[in-house]
């Protein structure tokens, strides 16, 4: 039987990608592989986010280039994702190793791309011409915690951003078609629903104009599913509806993931955000007041052209303001055909590394002091497996999204819910040990 391997860069969107194009291998009779080496077909499901994301992906493509089979032939070695999307042209051009080129609105097109190579033809699948999704055609991965995409795309203009190209306008799913996905999810073992778009929030059903409110209230309400996540939001889309919502269903997660990107209203109007930094207070108050236990997460750039110490210092200040449990920081990365990459007052690459390690310094501390806050409580985890932190040590994550390494028992499955009283802590991760014994410490699943 032939054999695929798929590799994946980028964000969650790209993780579910990558299912569905193991969903169309798989459909196609192909198995997986353990490693690319050993793979007839090869896939690089690629992230153009930033520069160094795809200069990865093309020295990846060089390692790649000497694959053969038994019989001497080039193995297929498909480009897809954003970086296919976004400089696929050129790279297939410059590199004969690249079979085929699919982009993120052609997943299901594989199928045409491996005929197509096998008749010596090298197809471009790319744009956003008829975009299809077929939810049944995913490779869902054995697990407990499973993604859906809710709104494809993204409608947003911020000037650093490759993404509306790389993957299209947005496109909302109808959610009579989501609710029954993720019913079929949590009737097959799904515990943790996570509904993925650029900006969740703006999401509207195209078939009967409901809301992300709406659409929460009737997934929340599946049978069966002990926690219900939404990224990526962004501030401009929290109505009323949603910070009821957000109060009301117990079911939701307490992780919330909110990019504020800069803490300045200057350096936010250069990035075209379409926000000022006491708009995003106001939406992260709104938000505690209605669910106290909130843990927010974001994303942050420094170094965005024109950014000067004061601006950072704001950066700085609305990060010990708001006390985020987690932060992903990145350092402006000037994005070929970006409104950004065209701006003068570039910052130096040392002032921009200087002012990252600062950043990653304050969240640092503040991380440490909320999980050690977390130490002497009991907290629901979902059971991940096995932690490579040693033996008889498991590992979860808990409703908020914090991820919790503790002392359980033999026997403990991934998928499985159980009661952690927390020990320990460190910036990155709560040490516990699982509350009760065996059959004594479980708590039983949701009807
Ligand atoms: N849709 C999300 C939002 O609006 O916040 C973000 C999606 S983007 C794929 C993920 C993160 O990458 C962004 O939040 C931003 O912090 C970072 N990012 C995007 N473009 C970047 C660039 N040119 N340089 C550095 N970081 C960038
Ligand atoms: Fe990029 Fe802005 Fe869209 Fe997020 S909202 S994907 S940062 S353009
Ligand atoms: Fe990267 Fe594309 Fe996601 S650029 S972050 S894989 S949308």
């Amino acid at each position: 039987m032939r054999s695929y391997f798929v590799e994946t860069w980028g964000c969650q969107m790209n993780v579910l990608d990558s299912q569905r194009l193991e969903g169309v291998l798989q459909a196609r009779g192909l198995c997986p592989a353990a490693r690319a080496e050993e793979a007839d077909v090869v896939l690089l499901n690629t992230c153009a986010v930033r520069e160094k994301s795809v200069q990865k992906v093309v020295s990846r493509l060089g390692e790649l280039r000497r694959l053969r089979d038994a019989n001497g032939l080039p193995r297929v070695v498909g480009l897809c994702g954003c970086v296919a999307e976004q400089d696929g042209e050129e790279l297939l051009r410059r590199l004969p190793v690249v079979g085929f080129l699919l982009g993120p609105g052609h997943v299901e097109d594989l199928g045409v791309a491996l005929d197509a190579w096998e008749d010596g033809q090298r197809a471009r699948r790319t744009g956003f011409d008829a975009p299809s999704f077929d939810p049944g055609l995913i490779a869902r991965p054995d697990s407990a915690r499973q993604f859906v995409t809710v709104i494809h795309g993204c409608n947003q203009r911020c000037t650093y951003c490759v993404v509306p190209r790389t993957r299209g306008a947005e496109a909302s799913r109808p959610m009579p078609e989501i609710v029954a996905e993720v019913e079929r999810l949590a009737r097959h073992g799904a515990r943790e629903i996570t509904l993925l778009g650029q900006t969740v929030n703006a999401y509207r059903c195209p078939t009967t104009g409901a809301d992300l409110a709406q659409l929460l209230h009737a997934v929340c309400g599946v049978a069966g599913l002990w926690s219900v996540l939404f990224i990526t939001s962004h501030p401009r889309y929290f109505t009323p509806r949603l910070l009821r919502a957000v109060g009301e269903l117990p079911t939701l997660g307490t992780y919330l993931h909110m990019p504020f990107q800069a803490g300045s209203d200057r350096i936010l109007r250069r990035m075209a955000r379409g926000y000022s930094r006491g708009r995003y207070l106001d939406v992260v108050a709104r938000l505690r007041e209605a669910r106290p236990d909130l843990s927010f997460s974001t994303d942050v750039i420094v170094g965005f052209p024109g950014e000067g110490d004061a601006d950072f210092e704001e950066t700085l200040r609305l990060v010990e303001e708001v006390r985020f449990g987690q932060l992903y920081g990145f350092v402006f990365s000037a994005r070929r055909g970006t409104a950004a990459a065209a701006l003068g007052d570039r910052v130096p690459r040392e002032v921009a590394k200087a002012r990252i390690e600062r950043l990653f310094a304050v969240q640092g501390e503040i991380q440490l002091a909320l999980n050690r806050a977390l130490v002497g409580r009991v907290v629901e985890v979902l059971v991940d497996g096995p932690s490579r932190r040693g033996a008889g040590r498991w590992q979860g994550r808990g409703r908020d999204n914090r991820v919790v390494n503790f002392d359980g028992w033999a026997g403990l499955t991934a998928g499985q819910l159980i009661r952690v009283e927390i020990i320990g802590a460190s910036a990155h991760a709560l040490l516990g040990r699982a509350a009760g014994t065996p059959g004594g410490g479980e708590r039983p699943l949701p009807a």
